[in-house]
């Protein structure tokens, strides 16, 4: 795999840029992956797409609802429950696809920490079984049955590890800190592999800590939004001048296929958000459009490993003709909007394991926690 910018002024098109296109989205049912599907198949030019999902924790069929309620979308979309860590779920599908896009993960860093053995079944053994079916299918195209399949890996900026200064761009080393983003690092490993050994036709995409609707509740942005709407403390780690570049989720899906369209085979690129901006800032913005005071925000232990910066230089995406559309100010109007609007999908979201892990992620950090300056 190539981590360098490429030539200025190469951008070709891949062959599935043209209608009728039959896209596998693993992960299709969560935050990102549901946004993705939404706009491919919102733009109505044909191209069919099937979700293969676990629906773990952080699944939900209802993120695909508004496909399901239009005939035309419906006619070209499948849902398929399955596993990417299991080739009898992954194989029969690979092998009628033109591409591979995997936003399939255990996507949490929090959770990672507590339990990490899942985030390596998936993002290592499930990557490996995607690249292994994408793999075979490439050796049949040679032989002339089909045209091969392109794989894109979802990935983050979170494999660069903590950037004190500067931006990172893809050639850096990967530096993960944490299990969440270790076990990335691992399945962009995997990617580079097949690429260089197989000539698998594979990209790797790095994106920013995404926002928007439909994100799980236990997300910076989406919790702190809930617990406000109900008057429940909002639990800020260490001194929340931490920082992170802001991605509307929109932006992100379309950044996504946008590579997979018009990206070089090999490459790596980096999806940087909008706006980089401190923890408090961003908790500032929420509770200013809520109408909520301060007084909610607790100073809670720090995250154990707790990367204190992300940021990626775009230059690469950006020579590639991609701009993100959404400013900050906006899509937090927008996603706070969507949350108060949308109480009934977060508060189903927010019972059953969620009273469990919500105890065991901040019951003692409540306890002990302090009211934020
Ligand atoms: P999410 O947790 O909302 O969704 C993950 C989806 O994957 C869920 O639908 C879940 O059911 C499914 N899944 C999990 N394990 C699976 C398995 N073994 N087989 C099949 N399906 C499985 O995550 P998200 O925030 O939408 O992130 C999507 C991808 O984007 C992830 O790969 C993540 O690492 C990456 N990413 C996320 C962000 C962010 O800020 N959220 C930023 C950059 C990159
Ligand atoms: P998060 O949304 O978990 O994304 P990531 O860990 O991938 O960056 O967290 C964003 C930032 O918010 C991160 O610096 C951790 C911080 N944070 C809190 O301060 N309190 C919380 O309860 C959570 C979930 C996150």
């Amino acid at each position: 795999m190539r981590d360098g910018a490429e030539p200025a002024g190469r951008r070709s098109v891949h062959p599935l840029a043209g209608p009728g296109a039959h896209l596998l989205v693993s992960g299709g049912a969560g935050f990102i992956g549901s946004c993705f599907v939404r706009e491919v198949l919102g733009r109505r030019d044909g191209t069919r797409i099937t979700v293969l999902d676990k629906l773990t924790y952080a699944g939900s069929e209802a993120n695909l609802a508004a496909i399901r309620a239009d005939p035309e979308q419906a006619g070209r979309f499948r849902f398929v429950r399955g596993d990417i860590a299991n080739p009898a779920d992954v194989d029969p599908l690979v092998e009628t696809t033109d591409a591979v896009v995997n936003f399939a993960a255990e996507s949490h860093v929090d959770r990672s920490i507590l339990d990490p053995e899942a985030f390596l079944t998936t993002g290592v053994i499930g990557v490996h079984v995607l690249l292994e079916a994408c793999r075979r299918a490439t050796e049949r195209a040679r032989e002339g049955a089909r045209s091969a399949p392109r794989y894109l890996q979802v990935s983050t900026d979170e494999v660069y590890g903590s950037v004190e200064q500067g931006r990172s761009w893809e050639g850096d080393p990967l530096a993960p800190r944490s299990p969440y983003s270790a076990a990335k690092a691992a399945g962009d490993m995997l990617v580079r592999s097949y690429v260089a050994t197989y000539g698998l036709d594979a990209l790797v995409t790095r994106g920013a800590n995404t926002y928007g609707p439909h994100q799980h509740p236990e997300k910076l942005i989406p919790l702190f939004v809930t617990n406000a709407i109900d008057d429940q403390p909002l639990p800020l780690y260490g001194d929340g001048l931490q920082r992170r570049d802001w991605l509307h989720v929109a932006d992100h899906a379309g950044a996504i296929e946008f590579v997979l369209r018009h990206g070089a085979s090999g490459e790596i690129y980096n999806i940087p958000g909008s706006a980089e901006m401190t923890n408090r800032d961003v908790v500032t913005v929420l509770l200013e459009r809520l109408g909520k005071p301060w007084s909610l925000v607790r100073t809670v232990a720090d995250r154990p490993g707790h990367d204190r910066r992300y940021a990626m230089d775009g230059g690469k995406l950006a020579a590639l003709g991609w701009q993100n559309r959404m400013p900050f100010e906006a899509g937090i109007a927008e996603t706070v909007d969507w949350f108060r609007a949308n109480e009934g999908w977060w508060r189903a979201i927010r019972s059953g394991d969620w009273d469990d892990y919500y105890a065991r992620q901040y019951g003692a950090r409540l306890a002990a926690s302090t009211q934020a300056d």
